[in-house]
């Protein structure tokens, strides 16, 4: 057989892992080959292919990044036939089954190649934990562990100079990250995308706290955290990416400034952007990646189409690749009532 990769949308830790995982375990059926696309569906657009071989993915496991470039390009992107232009590229290059490993707009492309019956299974990635039918994805634990280091960092300079920290983190329409960081680092409060924020209630917040003797506070935001009245933020970036995504960022700034203003309390802000997007993954991500990595191309193997790879509890199993993009998946209301606990 001859098996097709490609990795595309944003980036994220563990997808070297993945694909060295789908080259080791099918090099184990003789005369297997297996085949990336370059830039995620570009590389399909353009049918730019590269071979991946035991040599090629060896001391793939901790490296960051994908080998094998990643885009936001979209085949359906201006009203093209994204499918035939698939079909195409899938027998130009004499493919049985393409796995793409990505996020909720890369799989939304495979789900629209299963619903034609096309041969194709689905591995999840995104560092912002929103795809649904998985309890994580990889690269999430490595995001969560690249901030909580940044809040532990805050914490001192934050504690030396009397300052309140505005932490932004990633995160579109979910504050996974924003919420284990923030917990993990103890911060004093958390703003995520789910739940629109009070900036008075907040001041009111921090204003309370310091009267309780503390000098400083930390305060994690998710980029795509919304206040309940507006704020003057520069998040506006013009267009849309191929997928419709606006370009996020600027809350952190525009959040430092107006609790300064409300509270008195001398704030900065820092932006953590691509940073967690970045390096090596963590040991839990090299493992979640590689299970990913061994169940999609036993699916593929296996004729099992049209399903994506997931994690369920501590299982790996086989979910209809419909069931992950329902809708996104958002943080659990219990969990963020704990993380709560512990604010200003
Ligand atoms: O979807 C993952 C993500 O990291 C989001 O959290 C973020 O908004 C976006 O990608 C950033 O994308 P880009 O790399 O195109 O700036």
């Amino acid at each position: 057989m001859r098996f097709g990769l490609l990795t595309g949308g944003g980036d994220c830790p563990g997808l070297n892992a993945v694909i060295r995982a789908v080259v080791r375990r099918g090099l184990e059926q003789e005369g297997d080959t297996f085949w990336g696309f370059r830039y995620g569906w570009a590389g399909v657009l353009a049918g730019e292919t590269m071979e991946l071989t035991f040599e090629s993915t060896a001391g793939l496991l901790p490296r960051g990044g994908t080998i094998l470039g990643t885009s936001r390009t979209n085949p359906f992107a201006d009203g093209a036939d994204g499918l035939s232009l698939i079909a195409h590229a899938l027998e130009r290059a004499q493919l049985d089954v393409l796995i793409p490993i990505g996020g909720d707009d890369t799989l939304s492309v495979a789900l629209r190649m299963a619903e034609a019956g096309m041969p194709v299974v689905g591995v999840p990635k995104t560092i912002d934990n929103d795809l649904n039918a998985t309890d994580f994805t990889f690269g999430f634990h490595t995001a969560v562990q690249i901030a909580t280091d940044a809040i532990d960092r805050l914490h001192t300079t934050a504690e030396s100079h009397n300052r309140v920290m505005v932490l932004e983190v990633m995160g579109r329409h979910a504050g996974w990250i924003a919420t284990y960081a923030g917990m993990a680092g103890g911060a004093d409060a958390i703003l995520v995308p789910e739940r629109p924020f009070d900036v008075k209630e907040l001041c009111a917040r921090l204003v309370h706290r310091h009267r309780r003797g503390r000098t400083f506070s930390i305060v994690v935001v998710a980029e795509g955290a919304t206040p309940k009245e507006s704020l003057a933020t520069s998040t506006t970036h013009e267009g849309t990416d191929a997928f419709g995504h606006e370009r996020l960022g600027g809350i952190g700034a525009a959040l430092a400034e107006e609790i300064e203003e409300q509270t008195g309390f001398e704030s900065r802000v820092t932006v953590l952007g691509h940073v967690q997007r970045g390096g090596t993954p963590t040991a839990y991500d090299r493992v979640l990646a590689t299970r990913f990595g061994v169940a999609a191309i036993d699916a593929a193997r296996g004729g099992r189409f049209g399903v994506m790879v997931a994690l369920q509890g501590t299982d790996i199993v086989e979910v209809p690749l419909a069931d992950a993009l329902r809708e996104p998946k958002l943080l659990d209301p219990a969990f963020y009532e704990t993380a709560e606990v512990f604010f200003a």
